[in-house]
């Protein structure tokens, strides 16, 4: 029975795929919401909840903040601006020429993909990747530098030659792109970045993870998660969540300096006590990952000598650790400035600040609230003016958290920024359920 809708499930989801992508409306490629009145530019916050911050009447663009509608009827990245003290201004929303698709859940709740990483900015190369989970499509679009939120879509969107990707993580020199497929066809493949061209499929990158799933996926147990490269480029990592009986997995495959993937990826099952690897930041200068793990809080995992590890071996670095009163501790985001990780929780609402010693000994070193039941997901951070800022999506309150981050231990709330109202003004499709993602861009000085 049970194996029966679940298949009928996934064959009207999966005729739904073949249908979207007529239904996007060409008309509209961008939708423009920062305008006052009869178009005139506003310079002020469109959409600040909280009164009390700081009053923003900054024209000055110093970043740009994105996150996906992931919207059956069409996709579109969102573009906020980001102003000298971290505030934002959702400026307008840009069509990837791709559908959205929510995985199947019961009911249906925000974090639709499952994942970490639907839409990546490139500092280095200027450009911006979005996952289109309902069209089995990859979308590059150059960022203006002068102006991250102007954004154009560079070539055609391509076949990801998967089902529902769900996380796209670039190289440091932003010249490859790898995405990960989280359906019924799940694996990772990579193109390289061209600047005219678009998306470039690169040979021998394209591999199959085997996990047993549907599409769109079904989750958030025994999907797939995240895609990084480790801090050197010389890996492309993909986390796989488990489940209590059967802990999940990262998936690491060698890079090659064509950018090809070794054929076969080593396994590294989740340590003792972890279950669902979710969101990874690397743990720089240590060859190691901090990954969110949804049924204990997090993992710090070890990557060397991980060619030579079965998926049964347990290195004794590795050590799951407890959040306690922790929900679902799913994605990660690292400061520079401070030094720490700031983990997020889509039960609790809660950020959780995470400090990493030089033996990989970790540390929870505070936890913020926020906005209850606003579902904080997917978080980055972004530094302005020699200041680092952690953007959070709030799915469940259509809004993005930001939060200053003083001094280790020390951030403060500057501000939620709602938009719902903004959107709706606009004529834009956004539902507490479908957004996903968040990477920023910082205008360089
Ligand atoms: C819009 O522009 C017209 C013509 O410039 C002006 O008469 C009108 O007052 C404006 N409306 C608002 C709401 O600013
Ligand atoms: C207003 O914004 C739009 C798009 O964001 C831009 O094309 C236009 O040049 C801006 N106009 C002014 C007067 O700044
Ligand atoms: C989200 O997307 C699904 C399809 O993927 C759609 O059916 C639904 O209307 C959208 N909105 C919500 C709130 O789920
Ligand atoms: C895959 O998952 C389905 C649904 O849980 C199950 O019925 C089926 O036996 C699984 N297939 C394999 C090969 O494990
Ligand atoms: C892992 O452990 C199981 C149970 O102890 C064993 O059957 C299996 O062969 C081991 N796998 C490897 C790759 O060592
Ligand atoms: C989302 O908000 C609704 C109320 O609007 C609440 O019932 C639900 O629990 C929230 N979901 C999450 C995951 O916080
Ligand atoms: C607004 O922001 C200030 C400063 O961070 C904070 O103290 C206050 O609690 C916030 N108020 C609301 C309603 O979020």
């Amino acid at each position: 029975m049970v194996s029966t809708r679940i298949l009928l499930l996934s064959l009207l989801y999966g005729s739904a795929v073949f249908a979207a992508p007529t239904q996007v409306r060409k008309s509209k490629e961008v939708v423009h919401m920062n305008k006052n009145n009869n178009g005139t530019n506003s310079s002020s916050s469109n959409s600040k909840s909280n009164s009390s911050s700081s009053n923003n009447n900054n024209n000055n663009i110093a970043g740009a903040a994105y996150f996906i509608t992931n919207e059956p009827a069409g996709n579109f990245v969102v573009a906020a601006a980001i102003h000298d003290d971290g505030s934002l201004t959702f400026d307008r929303a840009v069509s990837t020429r791709g559908v959205g698709q929510h995985g199947i859940t019961d009911p249906n709740g925000p974090d639709p993909l499952f994942s970490q990483g639907a839409v990546k900015a490139s500092a280095a190369a200027k450009v911006l990747a979005a996952v289109n989970p309902g069209s089995n499509t990859l979308t590059l679009f150059s960022i203006n530098d002068k102006n991250p939120v102007d954004i154009s879509v560079i070539g055609q969107p391509q076949s990801t030659e998967g089902e529902f990707p769900i996380s796209v993580a670039f190289n440091k020199a932003g010249t490859q792109a790898c995405v990960l497929n989280g359906g019924q066809v799940n694996n990772v493949n990579c193109f390289k970045v061209d600047q005219d061209k678009g998306l470039q499929p690169i040979q021998n990158t394209l591999r199959s993870i085997g996990v047993n799933q549907t599409t769109p996926a079904t989750g958030p147990a025994d999907s797939a998660s995240h895609v990084i490269f480790s801090e050197d480029d010389s890996k492309l990592i993909a986390s796989i969540k488990g489940d209590p009986k059967n802990p999940g997995f990262l998936a690491v495959w060698d890079v090659s300096s064509d950018g090809s993937l070794s054929q076969n990826f080593a396994k590294i099952s989740a340590p003792q006590g972890g279950a669902l690897p979710f969101g990874m930041s690397v743990i720089q200068g240590k060859n190691a990952v901090l990954a969110t793990d949804a049924g204990i809080g997090f993992d710090v995992i070890d990557l060397s000598n991980v060619n030579s590890r079965n998926s049964n071996s347990s290195n004794s670095k590795d050590v799951s650790v407890e959040v306690k009163d922790q929900k679902a501790v799913c994605w990660a985001a690292h400061s520079g400035k401070t030094g720490n990780f700031y983990l997020t929780d889509i039960g609790t609402s809660k950020v959780t600040e995470v400090s990493v010693d030089d033996n990989l000994k970790a540390t929870i070193v505070n936890q913020y609230q926020q906005t209850e039941n606003s579902a904080t997901t997917d978080d980055d951070v972004a530094t302005i003016n020699n200041k680092d800022f952690l953007y959070v999506l709030q799915p469940n309150a259509t809004s993005v958290a930001v939060l200053s981050l003083d001094a280790p231990g020390k951030a403060t709330n500057v501000g939620n920024f709602n938009l719902k109202d903004v959107a709706d003004k606009a004529g834009l499709t956004v539902n507490a359920n479908n957004l996903s993602g968040m990477t920023t861009f910082v205008v360089s000085q």
